[in-house]
């Protein structure tokens, strides 16, 4: 299966906005991490949409490998060494 790229190590740290709309990045192209900038387009994923619940920093995934995607959830801890 294609793997998307490692954008990052560790998660970002993203300050939202209630009711703003978010599309996080999950190829690992983007040049404006963890947001979409349509790097994408010859790949075969699409990036992930979500509606901020309430104006907060939030930890988004970085090294595209979250079972709980666009949040971090730890998986970044088992990349291999690089
Ligand atoms: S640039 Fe990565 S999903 Fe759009």
């Amino acid at each position: 299966m294609t793997q998307p790229q490692i954008a990052s190590r560790i998660p970002f740290a993203v300050e939202v906005e209630a009711g703003k709309t978010y599309f996080w990045c999950a190829c690992g192209r983007s040049h404006t991490q963890p947001f979409c900038d349509g790097s994408h387009r010859d790949t075969v994923f699409t990036p992930a949409r979500f509606v901020a619940e309430r104006s907060e920093r939030l930890w988004l995934c970085g090294c595209k490998r979250s079972a709980n995607k666009p949040f971090c959830d730890g998986s970044h801890k088992q990349l291999p060494a690089e």
